[in-house]
């Protein structure tokens, strides 16, 4: 974590899914928060100079012997503590209270009748105030100094309190939507009860972070690759303003972009100003994952070719740099050090373009400690135009993963000229503005048509459009007949090869957004 940040609020992560929406509550508050592992022991987070300390929810019971836990020194820290959920059941388990398990589970959003006149953590929780409640175990009875504050229809204890020594408990989760005064319960304990002043804007850290880089790379060079995405452009933004003519950016070409995106990336970043040298490397790639099908195989190629490429241009610099630029986000690195680790892999996103281990660099990260909307405001502060803050995502892999089966030129450009239709037709929409991604995939199958007097037996066009908030659940964009009928007409007419085009009705779960 960079030295340059703020006195954090800390979390303590207990391997809740949740966890990063404490993360993000806190900073909305203009107030600086980082989660932790609870492996930390009470003298390492006093060394961060916490300003107060939320411990998290979590999948666990207190009891089960693999459970996780604190080290008990951090509530005498005299920093304040928030337990939520887990939290406050570990809380109460630690300091000598009792917790067993629930007569009744409590799953979903129930009224809350805080305790007013005992608390004045309640300022702004009006009585019945829906709480989001999500636990199967409870709290029999209270650890020393502590007392009742708040309670649901069937949880007595649902909130506790030690004033004196500013230990709270909440069973519910301030940190959804779901708990309607959630956001002005948190700011009632940082800013009121913790004291904390917000201070955590972005206006000082552009500064700070070229600062830092200055002092990490010294009189080195520096050298990153771009990708068109907002994350790698501000990276290299921050780094060019550091560095000047010691940074150099690589744009590789995988011929696996959308119709003339490449172009338009190259054209786009050198209007930034920055120094890149654009590889076209199509053909390598392409070659190498001839007659591949399996998508983690794709992935893989796609990773490893993508290293071979730019490391072999990076190398061949007449000055060679030391240091490289990775445009790392803080939700990356709360999953490496949460306490259940990575969570269990569905595709192997973060290998893409993932460094093997015997990496000739040093790196630089300057957004690890931000949020993805952080670096879009920070993007918008840098002068970044609104077609890249709005950019839908692109995988890494591009379209290799959108054209199941193997991929061939052919292949390519059908799911090129279908996808360009749907970003054509749905872009023209209010919707677009709504939607997460839309695209077309291309079926590895081939069906009966009639065209003309003619039979046809030629390639399936699958659509999906997605609407999303983060990309880890979506739901099915609710496209109208009309909109879809001219998808289907457009694309059956203007590219050659298909014959059949369906739309994809599948909501993430069950189905994921791509479809390798
Ligand atoms: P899934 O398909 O897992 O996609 O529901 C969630 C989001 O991640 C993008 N995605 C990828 N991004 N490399 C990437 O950089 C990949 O291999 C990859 N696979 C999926 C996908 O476009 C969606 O936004």
């Amino acid at each position: 974590m960079s030295n340059l940040t703020p006195d954090p609020v800390i979390i303590i992560d207990f391997g809740s899914q949740l966890t990063q929406n404490i993360a993000r509550r806190v900073r909305e508050l203009e107030i600086y928060s980082e989660v932790h592992p609870p492996r930390e022991t009470a003298a390492e987070i006093r060394q961060r100079n916490p300003k107060a300390i939320i411990l998290s929810g979590g999948p666990a019971s207190v009891f089960d012997p693999a459970a996780p836990t604190v080290d008990p020194g951090i509530f005498r820290l005299g920093v304040p503590v928030l337990g939520i959920c887990y939290g406050m059941q570990l809380m109460a388990h630690l300091l000598g209270g009792k917790v067993v398990p629930a007569e009744i589970r409590e799953y979903g959003v129930t009224p809350f009748h805080p305790e007013k006149e005992v608390s004045s953590l309640w300022r702004s929780l009006a009585d019945q105030s829906p709480v989001l409640m999500s636990h199967g175990d409870a709290l029999l009875s209270l650890p020393k100094g502590f007392r009742k504050t708040g309670r649901t229809r069937t949880t007595p204890v649902a909130a506790m309190e030690d004033g004196e020594n500013r230990l709270y408990g909440v069973q519910f989760h301030p940190e959804v939507t779901q708990t309607l005064h959630g956001t002005d319960f948190l700011r009632t304990f940082l800013l009121e009860i913790s004291g904390i002043r917000p201070n955590w804007t972005l206006s000082g850290y552009i500064e700070r972070q070229i600062a830092s880089i200055r002092e990490t790379v010294g009189k080195d060079h520096l050298i990153c690759a771009l990708s068109g995405g907002i994350d790698s452009t501000v990276t290299a933004l921050l780094c060019h303003k550091a560095l000047g003519d010691r940074f150099q950016a690589f744009y590789v070409d995988n011929g696996l972009m959308r119709m003339g995106e490449s172009e338009q990336i190259i054209r786009d970043l050198q209007g930034l100003g920055l120094p890149l040298t654009p590889v076209d490397a199509g053909k390598i790639f392409l070659d190498r994952l001839k007659g591949v099908r399996n998508p983690e195989r794709k992935r893989k190629i796609i990773g490893k070719t993508f290293i071979d490429v730019f490391w072999s241009e990076a190398l061949s610099l007449p000055v060679r740099p030391r240091y490289l630029a990775q445009g790392t986000l803080y939700p990356d690195v709360i999953e490496s050090v949460s306490h259940k680790g990575p969570s269990s892999m569905i595709k192997s996103h973060h290998n893409v373009g993932g460094l093997p281990k015997k990496n000739p660099f040093r790196l630089v990260e300057p957004l690890r400690d931000l949020f993805k909307d952080e670096v879009r405001r920070l993007g918008t502060q840098l002068g970044l135009p609104e077609t890249f803050i709005k950019k839908q995502p692109f995988p890494g892999p591009g379209l290799a993963i959108r054209i199941i089966g193997a991929i061939t030129p052919e292949r390519l450009r059908m799911v090129r000229e279908s996808d360009r239709i749907v970003r054509e037709e749905i872009g023209r929409q209010a919707i677009a503005a709504t939607l997460w991604q839309y695209f077309t995939v291309l079926l590895p199958i081939q069906s009966v048509g009639v065209m003309g007097d003619q039979r046809t037996y030629e390639n399936v066009v699958a659509i999906r459009a997605v609407s999303s908030q983060d990309g880890m659940t979506a739901d099915v964009a609710e496209l109208p007949h009309t909109l879809l009928a001219q998808l289907s007409h457009r694309i059956i007419a203007e590219v050659r090869g298909v014959n059949r085009v369906v739309y994809d009705i599948s909501p993430k779960p069950p189905g994921t957004i791509e479809w390798e």
